[in-house]
């Protein structure tokens, strides 16, 4: 069954378009992640899922039934923003078991709830403190155990990492993933991450200026890119763009040929990750313009003719920059897009290979 459903969903503020018409269904039980840049709509989207914004035309529906009508206390959903807002005069415990006390659960399975929660969370210790003698991530975890303890249809979670630092957020990555392993549920989860939305999700839906640009699996959304922007913004560093050309079955870099193709002949915007460039003997030359060292491996920028790409190299690369090099990419790793519109194009690729250079036209 459809977890969620969204219909033609469009969100107005005034005369400003937020959200333009968007379509998605997800499985009960998946891990959606809404991924965009900043202002394109995604607390706008999951306040309208948690029903604190009423759509200005459109449907949303759970397990199949349009709640465009309820109330969010009736969605049996719970949400938890990057701003947590905390009983201050409560205790941590208080804090998290605050909604089952205020359902009328009794006090065993309250303090049973809290403790569960408290544990994945690595709250046990800091159970009599209250908000005011903890650090910002341990407000977050508590403002995820109070979200916990509910057991909602819906988990809504509005960039909750993001005030972490980067051992606790990778910590709370991994137990956000454990958690909703266990307990199924259905969680949306928005961020700008693109690491977080590929490490956690089962299913993404990439946003930009209010609209869907691709839905799918983390896996599809790297491999298969739907168009330009999803390309630039999934993946580190992002796919880099040349400008192409086809003639005659060949694809053609800087009048250089790359590989055979299926396509008509004209411009194509070639898109190479650059995990798919290899530095070698042959190939496309480059002027080797920059370089990064991230630790464990090189980042190298190189440009020609062709634009520029980037390359990963061992951390231990001798070269330096200004130096000339040859890379290339097999056909298949390439990325092909409509220069106008920016869309994915497909076509068939394969390598040129001394019999079929001499063969071909
Ligand atoms: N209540 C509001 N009134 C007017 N404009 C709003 C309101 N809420 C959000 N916006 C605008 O809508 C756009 C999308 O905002 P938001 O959904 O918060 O984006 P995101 O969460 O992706 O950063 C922004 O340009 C923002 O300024
Ligand atoms: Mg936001």
């Amino acid at each position: 069954m459809a977890g969620i459903e969204l219909r033609a969903l469009h969100k107005r503020f005034g005369t400003t378009d937020v959200v333009r018409g968007i379509d998605l269904t997800v499985p009960s039980g998946a891990f959606l992640t809404l991924l965009g840049p900043s202002g394109c709509g995604k607390s706008t989207l999951l306040r309208m899922l948690a029903g604190l914004e009423a759509p200005s035309a459109g449907q949303i529906l759970f397990d199949g039934s349009v709640v465009n009508d309820i109330p969010p206390g009736r969605r049996d959903i719970a949400m938890v923003f990057q701003s947590y807002a905390l009983y201050p005069h409560m205790t941590v415990a208080q804090n998290i078991a605050y909604p089952l006390r205020k359902r009328g659960v009794p006090r065993g399975e309250r303090d049973a709830a809290v403790a569960r929660a408290a544990e994945v969370l690595q709250l046990t210790a800091l159970l009599d403190r209250r908000p005011r003698e903890l650090s910002g991530g341990q407000q977050q975890r508590v403002a995820l155990g109070r979200a916990l303890v509910r057991e909602p249809r819906i988990f809504l979670l509005d960039e909750p990492l993001s005030n972490l630092d980067a051992t606790l957020r990778s910590h709370m990555r991994r137990e956000l993933v454990a958690l909703h392993r266990r307990i199924g549920r259905t969680m949306v989860y928005v961020t700008h991450d693109q690491l977080e939305a590929m490490t956690m999700s089962t299913h993404v839906a990439v946003i930009d200026g209010g609209r869907l640009q691709q839905f799918g699996t983390p896996a599809e959304v790297y491999r298969r890119p739907a168009n330009r922007m999803v390309a630039s913004f999934i993946g580190t560093p992002g796919m880099a763009f040349a400008d192409g050309m086809v003639a005659t079955g060949r694809l053609l870099l800087a009048g250089r040929p790359l590989a055979l193709i299926g396509a008509p002949d004209g411009p194509v915007t070639v898109g190479i990750r650059a995990e798919d460039v290899e530095i070698a003997d042959t190939g496309v030359a480059a002027c080797v313009t920059d370089m990064e060292a991230v630790g464990h491996e090189t980042l190298l920028t190189l440009s020609g003719e062709f634009g520029t790409v980037t390359a990963r190299a061992p951390a231990d690369c001798r070269l330096a920059p200004g130096a000339t090099v040859h890379w290339q990419v097999r056909p298949a790793q390439l990325h092909l897009f409509n220069p106008e519109t920016g869309d994915r194009r497909n076509a068939a690729l394969s390598p040129i290979t001394s019999s079929n250079e001499t063969t071909a036209p």
